[in-house]
């Protein structure tokens, strides 16, 4: 079925999203367009039932006001025009609409039906990803985000044994995660997936290199190499599945925006390797996609995933990566979170890991001097990761975490807690 859908045009406006969002929440879509869209672009949009103008500071770009194409005016859409009076609209308000306005606007003046929910929505996908591929094959990298799993089972859903999931497994990922992967997707769910084993690959390419750039550039680069392996060893794969979700859209591609940040998952694949994408959730902001994980059968531990860099536990194992080190970030990460969920923190706090730097403190076992490292505890709350504080964790669940921390994992002498907020601290240490 085809969604009723209220067009969001982009006067440069912060609060677009937020409107969006409040639209949908009362069951109706609701998508962001650039300001200067045509009156055919728009009726090409199917049931656009109503259009909502919101200007604000930000119309003014490079100079000069930016305003819509006046004919979109007489196209006989019902308006909402917020901080923008134009006695052409519908209906004006002078800051954002309540939830009753917006009601108002939405189901009485532009009498749109509420027939936006996940139910629909992934019916709807899986037709066009059905129509889209047809009986050829979609190649996805899969890496156990929350994006890329519910990409999987969206494509699971529809195309069964035509999606292929490469899972590599780089040595850098948290505890029993790679298992989960596999246990979820080839277990459960059946799919078509090929498990890669590299973490003797990543190791060794990262053995030495002390600079956290250096360790990225290692990282992303190998993995597109052993991505590009994999695929070139497959045949007939015509398409990429994709993760891409609505603010990476948003951020990528406003004409309006102040701050504009390139967005790509498995970017950098070689030329000769050309792949039609697949992105059925370019649409949904982050909790949608969450949802729509619950409703196709994800698991919680995996649709509520806290974010994890790509680079995982490598940027956490501080400085040149050791095994032991490694092993000491990993282990210390399990208990934390263990007792994190104990605690009920983790449906409370943004994000929390530990970290291991790369020296060692003096300290005292059995009685004898032992010479160990150090595990440092952060945990943080934040909206959009800019800027973030630190959560205050109660006495005695760090205490909890502390004493498991010491008696459970190896080479371990000290714990500490990180209590910097953001900025001057990133929220990661490399
Ligand atoms: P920082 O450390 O910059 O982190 O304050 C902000 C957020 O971004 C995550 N992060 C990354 N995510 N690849 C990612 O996908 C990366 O290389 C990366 N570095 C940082 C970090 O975990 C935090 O949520």
């Amino acid at each position: 079925m085809k969604q009723d859908m209220i067009v969001i045009l982009d006067l440069g406006s912060t609060e677009n999203t937020t409107i969006a969002r409040q639209i949908r929440d009362l069951g109706v879509y609701s998508e962001i367009h650039p300001h200067d869209i045509t009156v055919g672009e728009l009726e090409k949009l199917e049931n656009v039932k109503g259009i909502v103008l919101n200007g604000g500071e930000n119309r003014v770009v490079n100079g000069s006001a930016v305003d819509i194409d006046p004919s979109l005016y007489q196209c006989g859409y019902p308006m909402l025009a917020i901080d923008h009076p134009t006695a052409k609209c519908e209906m004006t308000r002078d800051s954002l609409p309540t939830e009753e306005e917006m009601k108002e606007f939405v189901f009485g003046v532009c009498q749109a039906e509420a027939n936006w929910n996940m139910k629909n929505f992934i019916e709807d996908q899986v037709e066009r990803i059905r129509r889209q591929v047809g009986d050829r094959k979609v190649l996805l990298a899969l890496s156990g985000g929350v994006d890329s799993s519910v990409v999987a089972a969206m494509l699971i859903k529809a195309i069964g044994q035509q999606l292929v999931c490469v899972h590599v497994n780089h040595g850098l990922m948290r505890k029993h995660e790679s298992e989960s992967v596999v246990e979820v997707f080839q277990n459960q769910l059946h799919a078509n997936l090929i498990y890669v084993d590299a973490v003797e690959r990543f190791l060794g390419k990262l053995e030495g290199v002390a600079d956290p750039e250096k360790k990225r550039k290692i990282i992303g680069g190998e993995f597109i190499r052993v991505f590009e392996e994999e695929a070139r060893k497959l045949e007939g794969i015509d398409f990429l599945g994709q993760g891409t979700i609505y603010p990476d859209i948003i951020e990528s591609g406003t004409k309006t925006a102040k701050m504009v940040k390139s967005h790509h998952n498995v970017g950098g694949l070689p030329e000769d390797l050309k792949f039609e994408l697949v992105e059925p959730l370019k649409q949904l902001f982050k909790d949608e996609v969450r949802s729509c994980g619950l409703e196709l059968g994800l698991p919680e531990s995996m649709v509520y995933r806290q974010p994890f860099p790509g680079p995982g536990l490598g940027v956490r194992c501080l400085g040149a990566i050791t095994r032991d080190r490694l092993e000491a970030v990993r282990e210390s990460d399990a208990i934390l979170r263990e007792e994190f969920e104990r605690a009920g923190l983790n449906k409370k706090v943004w994000q929390y890991f530990t970290v291991v730097p790369d020296f060692k403190s003096v300290g005292v076992k059995n009685n004898a001097r032992c010479f160990d490292y150090m595990v440092i505890i952060r945990a943080i709350n934040t909206v959009d990761a800019m800027s973030a504080t630190v959560e205050r964790v109660d006495w005695d669940v760090l205490e909890r975490i502390t004493n498991r921390i010491l008696a459970e994992v190896g080479n371990v002498c000290r714990v500490c807690y990180d209590m910097s907020p953001k900025p001057p601290a990133t929220i990661e240490f490399e």
